[in-house]
């Protein structure tokens, strides 16, 4: 992949497939399926999402910001990623974001639906897209931050082989107002990823 093409050049193979996901990015329509996990979810999602503070909102908020977000991808500016089980069940948002195209780093996020947790999906997930992002976007650096308190985020993290670079004192407000302090974990390859089996395109 070149460097110096414009990003809106650069093609981006979907889905991504993992044994239990279906991985794909945003599109017009997923609004009201993203709002029914966010409630779900909501009291999990107010004590480390930023955009909690937004409130819970609407079916069309939802599916403004999916909109707003199949745009950005199109301009390659960033990529929210829909996770849906094989029975096309949504259990999970994600994505890549922050690019910097030129150098090749990304930053995995994510959430997973409430009734979901605790079933290995963030960790099949953020295994997928470290494999994507250095396998179909020939990454050089992909980092996952979490907030220093976050033990469920800093766990999958861990379990993926990311290693610790940065810990933070504070740099943030959680929803709730308190200070926060991040842990950025970062890989510059797949070497010693748990093992998984991932194809997209
Ligand atoms: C973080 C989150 C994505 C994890 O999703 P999940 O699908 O339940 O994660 P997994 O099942 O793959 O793995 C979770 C691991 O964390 C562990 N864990 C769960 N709660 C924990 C806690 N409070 N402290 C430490 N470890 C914890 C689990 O035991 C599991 O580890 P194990 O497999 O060794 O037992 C989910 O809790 C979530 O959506 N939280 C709200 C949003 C969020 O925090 N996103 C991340 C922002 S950086």
């Amino acid at each position: 992949m070149s460097t110096n093409r414009d990003p809106i050049l650069i093609d981006i193979p979907m889905p991504i497939i993992t044994p239990r996901l279906m991985m794909r990015n945003v599109l017009p329509g997923d609004g009201a399926a993203m709002q029914e996990i966010k409630v779900e979810s909501w009291n999990e999602l107010c004590c480390w999402m930023p955009w909690t503070k937004l409130g819970v909102g609407t079916v069309d908020d939802a599916e403004k910001v999916i909109r707003e977000n199949h745009a950005k991808y199109i301009l390659r500016e960033d990529m929210m990623v829909a996770a849906f089980t094989h029975d096309r069940r949504l259990i999970a948002m994600c994505g890549l974001h922050r690019f910097d195209w030129e150098f090749r780093s990304f930053e995995i996020g994510y959430y997973v639906r409430k009734s979901e947790h605790h079933k290995g999906y963030a960790t099949e997930l953020a295994n997928a897209l470290t494999r994507f992002a250095f396998g179909a976007l020939n990454a050089r650096r992909v980092i996952i931050c979490a907030a220093t308190e976050n033990g469920a985020s800093r766990r999958v993290i861990e379990k993926l082989g990311f290693g610790l670079e940065s810990l933070t004192k504070a740099d943030a407000l959680l929803p709730d107002g308190s200070v926060t302090g991040h842990a950025n974990y970062v890989r510059y390859d797949i070497n010693d990823l748990p093992d998984l089996n991932v194809t997209w395109g």
